[in-house]
C-alpha cells in the first residue's frame, strides 16, 4: 500500500492541465468518490495495525497535495484564460480601424492620374540641392531676389547646398540626362523660409509638368491646361491665362480656374472675381534648354508649376494649412471615402 501512495505522490507532482475539462478529469481520476484516493482510504481497513498510523498519515499527504495540485491548476488556468478552450473561435474580430490617406496624396495622386492619362510620367529629384538645379540653369540672374537668404533655406555656403524651393530643379535633372521628347511630372516636396501661418508654410508641396518635343507651341499649353481644368474641378469649368514673368518660361503665364465654389459668381474664397489662381505656366526659356544641352533651334517646350495644397484648398476647403502638417486625426478622418 506505502508502495501505491509513493507512487500516486509522484504522479500529482507531475500533473498537467490546460483546460477546464482535463482538470474536472483528473479530479474525479483522484479524489472523486471512486477515485484512486478514496478507494486507497478504503483499504486502509484492511492495514494491519502496526502499519496504520503511518499509512494514515501518508494516506492524508496524498489527499492534501492531490488537492492542491488540482487548486493550483485551475487557478493557472484563470489567471492565463488564453489557454482554455471554451474560447469562441467564431466570434467576429474586434473590428481593425483603417487610416485613411493623407488629403495632399489624395490630390497629388489626382493631378498624376490625369497628367498619366496624357502620357506624362513621373520623375523624381532630390530636396536637398545645388544652386545650379535650382536658380542658375533656370536662367534666375545672380541678383534674382529668389536666391535670397530670405526665401532659401542654405545647408552650406560652399559648395552652396540648399533645399529645393521648388520641383523645377527636377526639370533640370530630366534634361540633362535625356534629350526630347521629354513629358515628365515632377511630384514633391519643397522648402521656403516663411513665417508660418494659415496661409504660409516653411514647407509644401508641388507638381512640375515638361513637356519638350519639335513643335511644340503655346496652343498645345493652353489645350492641355484646359483638359486639365476640366478633369480636375469638373466639365463646366473655364479657365483663363494671365500674362506673368518667371525666369525659366517666355512667355510666362498664370491660370486662373472659375471659381469652383460659388460657380465663378463672386465669393469670398475668390475675392468676388470669379477667378482663382491655381498655376504657372510657360514656354521653356530657350536660355534653360541650353543650359541644359538641349538645342533650342530643334526643340521647344512648355512647362507648368502648381502647388498641391492650394488645389487641396479648393477641392476640400480646407481654410488652414497649417492643419497639413499637425497629423491630428480628427482632421484625417474626414478623409475616409477619398483614395
Ligand atoms: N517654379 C514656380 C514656383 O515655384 C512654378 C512654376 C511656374 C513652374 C511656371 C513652372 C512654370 O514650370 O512654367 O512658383
Amino acid at each position: 500500500m506505502l508502495d501505491k501512495i509513493n507512487q500516486l505522490l509522484s504522479e500529482i507532482e507531475s500533473l498537467n492541465a490546460s483546460t477546464v475539462e482535463e482538470i474536472e478529469n483528473l479530479r474525479i481520476k483522484y479524489l472523486s468518490k471512486k477515485g484512486e484516493i478514496s478507494s486507497l482510504m478504503n483499504d486502509f481497513r484492511n492495514v494491519a495495525a502496526e502499519q496504520k498510523r503511518e499509512v494514515g498519515m501518508k494516506l492524508n499527504v496524498l489527499k492534501e497535495q492531490a488537492q492542491d495540485r488540482i487548486n493550483s491548476l485551475r487557478e493557472a488556468l484563470e489567471s492565463n484564460p488564453t489557454t482554455d478552450d471554451t474560447i469562441d473561435l467564431t466570434r467576429t474580430a474586434a473590428p481593425v480601424k483603417l487610416g485613411t490617406r493623407h488629403p495632399l496624396s489624395i490630390v497629388k495622386h489626382e493631378i498624376c492620374n490625369i497628367f498619366n492619362k496624357m502620357g506624362f510620367s513621373i520623375a523624381e529629384g532630390p530636396e536637398i540641392e545645388d544652386d545650379w538645379h535650382v536658380f542658375s540653369a533656370l536662367n534666375f540672374a545672380d541678383d534674382h531676389p529668389a536666391r535670397d537668404m530670405q526665401d532659401t533655406f542654405f545647408v552650406s555656403h560652399d559648395p552652396q547646398v540648399l533645399l529645393r524651393t521648388h520641383t523645377s530643379s527636377v526639370q533640370v535633372r530630366v534634361m540633362e540626362k535625356q534629350q526630347p521628347p521629354i513629358r515628365i511630372i515632377c511630384p514633391g516636396r519643397v522648402y521656403r523660409n516663411e513665417a508660418i501661418s494659415y496661409r504660409a508654410h516653411c514647407f509644401f508641396h508641388q507638381v512640375e509638368a515638361l513637356y519638350i518635343d519639335k513643335n511644340v507651341s503655346f496652343a498645345d499649353l493652353k489645350q492641355m491646361l484646359l483638359y486639365f481644368a476640366k478633369e480636375m474641378f469638373g466639365a463646366d469649368t473655364k479657365i483663363r491665362l494671365r500674362p506673368s514673368y518667371f525666369p525659366f518660361t517666355e512667355p510666362s503665364a498664370e491660370m486662373d480656374i472659375s471659381c469652383n465654389i460659388c460657380s465663378g459668381k463672386g465669393c469670398p474664397f475668390c475675392k468676388h472675381t470669379g477667378w482663382v489662381e491655381i498655376l504657372g505656366c510657360g514656354m521653356v526659356d530657350p536660355n534653360v534648354l541650353e543650359s541644359c544641352g538641349i538645342d533650342s533651334k530643334e526643340y521647344t517646350g512648355y512647362a507648368l508649376g502648381m502647388g498641391i495644397e492650394r488645389i487641396t484648398n479648393l477641392k476640400y476647403r480646407v481654410k488652414d494649412l497649417r492643419m497639413f502638417s499637425e497629423n491630428d486625426v480628427r482632421f484625417l478622418d474626414q478623409f475616409q471615402d477619398a483614395y
